[in-house]
């Protein structure tokens, strides 16, 4: 069945499945050539069920071209959660040609036991065929799962993380041919407990302004501060066996609660650092107001490290080569608002859009008590539309915060499905940025230059029509204001 929803909530920009239902990226790979992008995917139903990994193949990591299954569940259990790399050298003597190739390293789950398995393929990615001498990997465990395997360069070997998910630990292992693995730590419970660690992830993030650092990323759910599903990560070294963190702080990837299970990219041209993560949140998936399908991916994300006010490292998440989809735009001036002002442009509709936007709240007016009216500085985005369905992201300048707010949104909900976000940014100014993507169902803020990032999911029963900037408790000066339409590059 396809329902108005199914088309009215599909993303323009962002991967989501023809149809069933879809959950983790896997195997993120440049293969030289082109990206992959795998993914846990039921083909047969728009829940998490029969596990398989789904493909698509992409030029730009925007817009995605469809391919056949790559990986399918068998007797010895459903294709959980892994990773993909390139074995040019041939290191696992795997591939008759001696040319090497792309391996994948995946779970195989069946309720009793999690092990990891290890396929190739001879075919440039399009299908993973299993070895013959499965599983590579078996501690005799049922909640062991989603490897990801790196070449660490200093000490010249595969190195492997892999979450022992209900005991909140991730396992370090190291390997010379892919096939035989040693245990070399375990990392955790750290951060958040929650119920399971999973989908860990290990990569050197260049900091800016020179040097870089090892961050470990732990997917946890549930336990999530805000509900749910989260990922946490660590700032640290690395030195081929042992990851240790720089200091005890856990960073969270996203402020909201829709950006899990983040992988990512191997092989990346130039060595960037760059995430995928499902936009979604376990607890309510399975019950999104769409029929045919369900699931979608998040924009590739750009990863560096930077300096915060005080000197610490924090991530910093930008789109990444999202300026190629921007088409002509879309006309909006407006420099300076009173307070109470607020000016409004028409949305076009059926299209993904882009708002950057830098602002200073007018200082409070000095001669005012503490009190109501010196501490109600706030400049409101509202997307919205006719029937009072508002979407809101707003900045409170009393207290340097920002919040997200979908809950007057009416197509769903859900006792989960919560409405209001928000994350600190700089408590001494008046002034931030913000680059907000709207597309369809799914909404992606980076503020503060990216080091606070806000995802979520939303459902609007009616098209958002209009976009209004407003200025309560103080005047308002927009310093910089761009908006964009999106090129369509997912066309369903
Ligand atoms: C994370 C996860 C993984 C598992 C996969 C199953 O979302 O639970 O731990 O491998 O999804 O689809």
């Amino acid at each position: 069945i396809r329902t108005q929803a199914d088309a009215l909530y599909r993303p323009t920009i962002h991967y989501s499945p023809e149809r069933g239902f879809m959950n983790d990226p896997n195997g993120l790979i440049h293969d030289g050539t082109v990206y992959h992008l795998y993914y846990q995917y039921d083909p047969f139903a728009p829940y998490a069920g029969r596990v398989h990994w789904g493909h698509a193949t992409s030029t730009d990591l925007l817009g995605w071209e469809d391919q056949p299954i790559a990986l399918s569940e068998t007797p010895e259990g459903e294709a959980f959660t892994g990773c993909a790399v390139l074995d040019a050298q041939n290191t696992s003597s795997l591939f008759p040609s001696g040319k090497g190739g792309l391996v994948a390293l995946y779970t195989r789950a069946t309720p009793k036991k999690q092990t990891q398995f290890l396929a190739i393929s001879d075919d440039q990615g399009k299908s993973f065929k299993d070895i013959a001498h499965n599983p590579v990997l078996d501690i005799g465990s049922n909640s062991f799962r989603d490897p990801k395997v790196i070449f660490h360069k200093p000490t010249g070997q595969w190195v492997m993380v892999v979450a022992k998910a209900r005991l909140h630990q991730i396992a370090f292992y190291a390997s010379t041919d892919l096939q035989h693995w040693t245990h070399t730590s375990d990392f955790g419970p750290s951060g958040l407990f929650g119920v399971d660690y999973e989908c860990p992830n290990l990569i050197e993030i260049p900091i800016e302004g020179g040097g870089s650092r090892w961050v470990l990323f732990i997917s946890v759910n549930p336990g999530a501060p805000t509900g749910g599903s989260t990922t946490q990560y660590f700032v640290g070294t690395f030195d081929g066996s042992r990851f240790t963190p720089d200091d005890t702080v856990i960073g969270l990837t996203d402020f909201a609660k829709d950006a899990y299970a983040l992988q990512c990219y191997e092989n990346m041209p130039g060595n960037e650092a760059v995430s995928i993560a499902w936009l979604g949140n376990w607890q309510y998936c399975q019950e999104l107001p769409t029929q045919s399908w369900r699931g979608c991916m998040t924009l590739p994300r750009l990863m560096t490290l930077r300096h915060d006010s005080a000197g610490w490292l924090r991530l910093a998440q930008a789109p990444r080569g999202l300026e190629a989809l921007r088409e002509a735009p879309i006309p909006f001036a407006c420099p300076k608002l009173a307070a109470g002002a607020s000016a409004s442009v028409p949305l076009p509709l059926g299209t993904a859009l882009e708002l950057t936007l830098s602002v200073t709240v007018d200082q409070m007016t000095p001669d005012l008590p503490l009190g109501d009216k010196g501490r109600t500085g706030r400049f409101v985005i509202v997307f919205g539309n006719d029937l009072s369905e508002n979407l809101t992201i707003g900045f409170d300048a009393f207290s340097g915060q920002l919040w997200i707010d979908r809950g007057d949104l009416n197509g769903f909900k859900q006792p989960f499905f919560t409405g209001q976000f928000s994350t600190a940014l700089n408590p001494d100014d008046r002034n931030f940025d913000v680059r907000i993507v709207l597309d369809a169902c799914t909404l992606e803020v980076f503020a503060n230059g990216g080091l606070s990032v806000g995802t979520a999911l939303l459902f609007p029963a009616n098209p958002l029509s209009f976009l209004k900037l407003e200025a309560t408790g103080a005047g308002a000066t927009i310093e910089t204001l761009s908006f964009y339409r999106l090129k369509k590059v997912m066309p369903r």
